[in-house]
């Protein structure tokens, strides 16, 4: 088999010295996991392995990738030489030394005689550039010897990797190797920030809150990431302006406070499916035994079944073993389940088309929303659902994530309420 994900514990120095000689012989890139999401790497400076990356994952050529460092003499090297000063732009010093190595990417001047490769840059005359703090990663860049380029590991416009088994889902036969770290600790990408313009801006909100850079000196006025519906022109992180972090299913995103909405307005958005996710943070465990009651309604509207009929029917699955029925049961154990892992349940539409309702909860937890959200909407798709209602959470404070996990869920969405 062409295929190997290391899960030996002991063969983990082995493991990514033969990462790195990969790296170094072929042009074939190698996933690696970051306490973002797992990343592509490639020699960040050799044009035919950067294509490589951009081959696999079936990403626009004009979406520039970040380049991954281990130390600040290897980010040095990418500056170029500056005859006596530092060439690290003093912007960005109080943010390296804050949260580097971490979920920060800078967008820094590429020098004319950049030793970068010309497709990492997709044409831009800056780059950017992070230093992950997983030790997996910087060991595997260290021992590189090279820079690595590294987008997410996903399939273009699928949701970001946090597990090798998502790389390989996505990329199975398209790479070899894949460095098995675990679950990735923060869930989502990183912030990047331009600090090179007046006033700096958040370009992608990512693991660093905009109250944490407003702490550093030259970043109290940081004008912040806002999502916006219409499409701007010309986005300044080209990779903003793709479609992104979309699962299969069509993906119904409720804002924060929005009710989970009950028969009328949510009627025609069922109608047609017969298998549905939802996707909960805080609210809607009650507001689920709304939709099980307008399920009532549903069934009635559409087959004139009487009130009083079953209208939930839980089918036990997945190492379920409550034998327990009845709405109020189903309620209490869907309210107790923590973990994001979907529930099963069928709900009985009508007599003739029972809907297949996938519930997940991921906890009233920024933290826990943000690193379970991606493999949620993997496991979803997995299940094969058609429709996914997701709980959106508040992202107006500035304090924790929730940008970073709005973002991403408000470019998933098909339909925003
Ligand atoms: O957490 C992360 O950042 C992960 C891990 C693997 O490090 N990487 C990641 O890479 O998310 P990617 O390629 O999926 O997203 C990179 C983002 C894109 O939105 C891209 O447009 C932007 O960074 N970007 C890269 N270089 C840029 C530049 N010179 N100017 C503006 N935006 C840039
Ligand atoms: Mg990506």
């Amino acid at each position: 088999d062409e295929w190997s994900i290391d899960y030996e514990p002991s063969g983990g120095f082995e493991s990514l010295r033969r990462a790195a000689i990969e790296l170094a012989s072929t042009d074939t890139p190698v996933a690696f996991p970051t306490e973002t999401v797992y990343g592509l790497g490639a020699d960040a400076t050799r044009s035919s392995a950067v294509r490589a990356i951009f081959a696999a994952k079936g990403r626009p050529a004009d979406n520039p990738l970040i380049v991954h460092v281990h130390s600040i003499p290897q980010l040095r090297e990418l500056l170029g030489r500056s005859d006596s000063s530092d060439p690290i732009p003093e912007i960005y010093k109080p943010l390296i030394r804050k949260f580097w190595p971490g979920p920060l990417t800078i967008i820094l001047p590429s020098p004319k005689d950049s030793i970068l490769a010309p497709e990492v840059t997709a044409g831009l005359s800056t780059f950017g550039a992070r230093m992950p703090r997983s030790i997996l990663a910087l060991a595997l860049i260290k021992l590189a010897g090279v820079p690595l380029a590294a987008p997410s590991a996903n399939a273009s416009t699928r949701p970001s990797p946090t597990a090798a088994e998502h790389v390989k889902d996505d990329l199975h036969g398209l790479i070899r190797t894949i460095i098995d770290g675990g679950p990735c600790e923060v869930g989502v990408e990183s912030t990047v920030v331009d600090g090179l313009s007046y006033p700096p801006t958040i370009l992608r909100p990512g693991g660093v809150t905009i109250e944490q850079l407003r702490e550093c000196p030259g970043w109290e006025g940081v004008v912040g990431y806002k999502d916006s519906p219409e499409k701007r022109t010309r986005p300044k992180a080209p990779g903003m302006k793709y479609r992104h972090y979309s699962p299969k299913a069509t993906v119904v995103l409720y804002e924060a406070g929005t009710a989970l909405p009950n028969a009328q307005g949510i009627l025609e958005q069922v109608a047609n499916h017969t298998s549905i996710g939802i996707i909960r943070t805080k609210g809607w465990p009650l507001a689920l035994g709304l939709s099980i009651d307008w399920n009532n309604g549903l069934a009635q509207q559409k087959n004139g079944v009487p009130k009083s009929m079953p209208i939930a029917k839980r089918t036990l699955l997945e190492n379920d073993n409550k034998k327990e029925s009845g709405i109020s049961n189903l309620l209490r154990s869907v309210i107790q389940h923590q973990t994001p892992h979907p529930e099963h349940f069928t709900l009985e539409k009508g007599v003739n088309s029972p809907i297949d309702l996938w519930d997940v909860d991921l906890g009233t937890q920024i933290d826990g929303v943000a690193r379970g959200l991606f493999s949620t909407l993997r496991e979803l798709d997995k299940k094969g659902v058609e429709v996914i209602f997701v709980e959106g959470i508040d992202d107006r404070n500035g304090g924790d994530i929730a940008a970073a996990v709005m973002n991403r869920l408000r470019k998933a969405a098909e339909v925003k309420i």
